[in-house]
């Protein structure tokens, strides 16, 4: 048995050990199944965090930076758990020409943390998001249910 596998069932109980394997095991036999197969596990666990990702890498064959890179690349995964609302703001050069900064450093303040972060009672994340195509739109602040 590999590090990563021993130090994933250290930190998990028995039941959340066998559900995250079986679905790392079913995935890793499909081509294109890493993302499905993060995407259930975090369902599971609430986010992807390092020790995840060397346990999934194992099992995909994968190095760990290709399967980290695919986490960072998509928003809808986390390395940190999450609150039940994530509240998103665009930053990219449109939104941020309208004041997305400014905006998000007030949420931040109202809630007393940074973007990236989860607040105390884990009701609320913030969240920088990529260019979301309604840059004609105006300013783009999301807020949505982390629990999907
Ligand atoms: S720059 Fe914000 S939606 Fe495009």
């Amino acid at each position: 048995m590999g590090d990563a596998v021993a130090a994933f069932e250290k930190k998990l109980c028995s039941e959340e050990v066998t559900q995250v394997k079986d679905i790392v095991e079913k995935y890793a036999m499909i081509p294109g199944g890493l993302i499905p197969a993060l995407h259930e596990a975090q369902k599971i666990l609430g986010c992807l965090p390092r020790w995840v990702q060397e346990y999934v890498a194992e099992r995909f064959e994968l190095p760990v930076s290709e399967v980290n890179s695919v986490i960072s690349y998509y928003s809808l995964f986390s390395e940190k758990p999450k609150g039940e609302y994530c509240i998103g703001a665009c930053k990219e050069t449109t939104c941020y020409v309208k004041s997305t900064k400014e905006i998000v450093r007030k949420i931040e303040d109202y809630l007393g943390i940074e973007a990236g972060d989860t607040n105390a009672d884990r009701k609320y994340s913030i969240e920088i998001l990529r260019c979301a195509d309604a840059c004609g739109s105006g300013l783009i602040i999301q807020i949505t249910d982390c629990r999907c």
